[in-house]
């Protein structure tokens, strides 16, 4: 069984990615990212912390923008309309799951798509369906792509299964997936919480790609015998042997499932940390497009 080394894989990427942002820099150019939440959420705090905190060990422009829950969309869509308009930003980032008075689809929308790193806005997710090189793609179906390529897991005519159809992960990858060429080519099935006989259509799986959003869902009986298993995962539960009480875990129930595997990945420790270099990988791609050199 091979633990894939999400981290490992991350820090080669980001390593290159510091080199591009300091030749950028060198010509006057140093890609930008701006951060916003909205609210308290402790998930989406720390997620926000790490982004910043990566923009700038890569030597990035950084600027964090934190609003208050009950701030109001028109003051959001401001905050959106002066980041699309400053020339140090390349990238603009709302973190995801915003309190409910707000209108996600408005700001997503507001945000120029070619500052839309994320690959949330309706433009970018067209040219994703169409294949279009241009495509800013979101950064975690980005990362899970380049984490099979990068490992040696052969995707053309593999059966993945994608657990989970949602907008940020589940759909988008599924159209990578699909799509010709490196790290493409497969037959994709997209599974759900609705899917009949869930767990068989798992188990038929030579990849399953678990974004599903439940704690340790995936049991031993999901997983077929020699199948790769990239768990997406990202859950809080609560462990009263655990130092604060509680630890992360993925959407499989790790330790059932990987001596089954051929190759799985770790939470935390897999898609996490890729996640966050497309990020930067996707602004530094904005950067240079702005500075005509791509
Ligand atoms: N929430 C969970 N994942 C993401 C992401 O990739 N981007 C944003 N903006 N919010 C998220």
């Amino acid at each position: 069984m091979q633990l894939i080394d999400g981290k490992a894989i991350a820090q080669k990427i980001n390593s290159e990615s510091r080199q591009t942002v300091a030749w950028l820099t060198a010509q006057g150019h140093t890609p930008g990212l701006a951060v916003v939440l909205v609210g308290d959420d402790p998930a989406s705090r720390a997620y926000v912390r790490s982004k910043d905190a990566m923009c700038k060990e890569l030597g990035m422009y950084s600027v964090k923008k934190e609003l208050p829950a009950d701030v109001s969309q028109e003051t959001l869509l401001a905050l959106v309309r002066e980041l699309n308009a400053d020339p140090a930003i390349h990238g603009i980032l709302v973190q995801s799951p915003p309190p409910a008075h707000i209108d996600e689809r408005a700001v997503v929308e507001t945000i120029d798509p070619r500052k839309d790193v994320d690959g949330f806005h309706p433009v970018n997710v067209a040219k994703v369906a169409l294949g279009d090189a241009d495509a800013f793609v979101p950064c975690t179906p980005l990362g899970c792509q380049r984490l099979l390529i990068e490992s040696g897991i052969e995707t053309c005519g593999a059966h993945i299964v994608v657990l989970g159809r949602s907008m940020i992960v589940g759909k988008p990858l599924a159209l990578l997936l699909m799509q010709k060429g490196k790290g493409g080519d497969a037959t994709v099935t997209v599974a759900h919480s609705r899917t009949r006989d869930l767990a068989a259509v798992c188990r038929s799986a030579d990849i399953l790609i678990a974004a599903i959003g439940k704690p340790q869902f995936v049991r031993e009986n999901f997983v077929r015998d020699g199948a790769v298993v990239i768990d997406v995962g990202i859950n809080r539960i609560s462990d009263p042997t655990a130092k604060n009480g509680s630890r992360l875990v993925g959407d499989v129930a790790f330790d059932e499932v990987a001596p089954k595997c051929r190759a799985i990945t770790p939470v935390p420790g897999g898609v996490g940390p890729m996640t966050i270099a497309m990020l930067m990988a996707n602004t530094i791609t904005s950067c240079k497009r702005f500075a005509g050199l791509a």
